[in-house]
């Protein structure tokens, strides 16, 4: 299969490419100085000349603070971007995998959201991300929207790396105990990502549409740091773990407002053979990589 990836030099962008890497696929990787999804010159091109198979949108504006006074920027990469992609897939008959967030919704929920529940963005970066879905889903028939959530990895900016970062600094840290969502590794989500590809590769009908992957057991962000604290300690990446203070978002103010509640249903994906992975295994494997 001939697989176009855009946003290579993300979190999900490496994972993918580690991923196809032992696979007889054939990739084709962009980075956003080689391909830039806003630019509707750059993706003909580019689609033209590969005539890829599929498309995995793995580039996205993913700053959610710098996001709410960076608005047009962000919705040129998160709508308008996905909406070319989408355009060219349509035109070549060829699906779109494009990646989502549980941002989308505004938290108020009490059990986890289902992929038709009402969405109600609470800050620019959900309003473009589900601004991105809805241009998918017009553009073109063959989709697949993935909204996943709290991304971590050995590669890039996440939680996981900022959390070590802390540890070597901090003797005692404070983190936020009442937002609660799944953690996603970013190898995991492109694990997904490649077996839904294949499925495909192995005939229609399929089906199209929307769906959430997320990490399995809910936490809040204090629980994460506790979890990530413990295994970097037992593994050796930290030598001593940091006092650990749960504290409330208002106590952490930032200028993007975070839902309370983000936790997804990922059962509809189960249609695919593909379960709700096991973050806290994944958690080990990305910490002995960062060893
Ligand atoms: N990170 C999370 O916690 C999280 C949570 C929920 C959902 N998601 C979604 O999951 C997906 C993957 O996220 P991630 O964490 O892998 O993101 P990431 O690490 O921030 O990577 C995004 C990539 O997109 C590239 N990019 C930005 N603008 C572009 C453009 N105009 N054209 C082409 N590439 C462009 C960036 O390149 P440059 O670095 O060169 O700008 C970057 O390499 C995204 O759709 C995101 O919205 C992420």
């Amino acid at each position: 299969m001939r697989i176009l990836l855009t946003g290579k030099n993300g979190q999900l962008g490496r994972c993918f490419q580690d991923v196809v890497l032992p696979t007889n696929h054939e990739l084709f990787a962009f980075a956003s100085s080689e391909l830039d999804i806003t630019n509707i010159e750059e993706v003909s091109a580019v689609v033209s000349d590969i005539q890829p198979d599929i498309i995995v949108n793995a580039a996205a504006y993913t700053g959610v603070d710098k996001a709410e006074i960076e608005s047009e920027q962000v919705f040129l990469v998160n709508a308008t971007g996905p909406e070319i992609l989408a355009k060219y897939a349509a035109r070549l008959n060829i699906p779109l995998i494009h990646v989502s967030t549980d941002y989308v919704f505004d938290g108020a929920a009490v059990e986890p959201y289902q992929v038709f529940d009402k969405t109600n963005p609470q800050g620019v970066y959900g309003a473009s991300k589900l601004a991105g879905e809805q241009a998918v889903a017009v553009a073109c028939e063959k989709y697949i929207i993935l909204r996943t959530a709290w991304v971590f990895s050995e590669y890039g900016n996440n939680f996981v790396q900022t959390m070590m970062r802390l540890a070597k600094e901090r003797d005692e840290l404070s983190v936020v105990a009442d937002q609660y969502g799944c953690p996603t590794y970013a190898g995991d989500l492109a694990q997904a990502i490649l077996q839904i590809c294949e499925q495909y590769k192995q005939g229609e009908p399929f089906a199209w549409g929307l769906y959430h992957y997320c990490g399995d057991i809910p936490t809040s962000w204090h629980g994460f740091a506790r979890t990530i604290f413990a295994k970097a300690e037992a593994l050796g990446v930290i030598v001593k773990r940091p006092q650990l203070k749960a504290i409330s978002s208002d106590q952490y103010p930032t200028p993007a407002k975070r839902p309370e509640y983000s936790v997804m249903s990922t059962k509809a994906l189960s249609r695919f053979g593909v379960q709700a992975p096991s973050w806290s295994s994944s958690l080990n494997f990305v910490l002995d990589k960062l060893k």
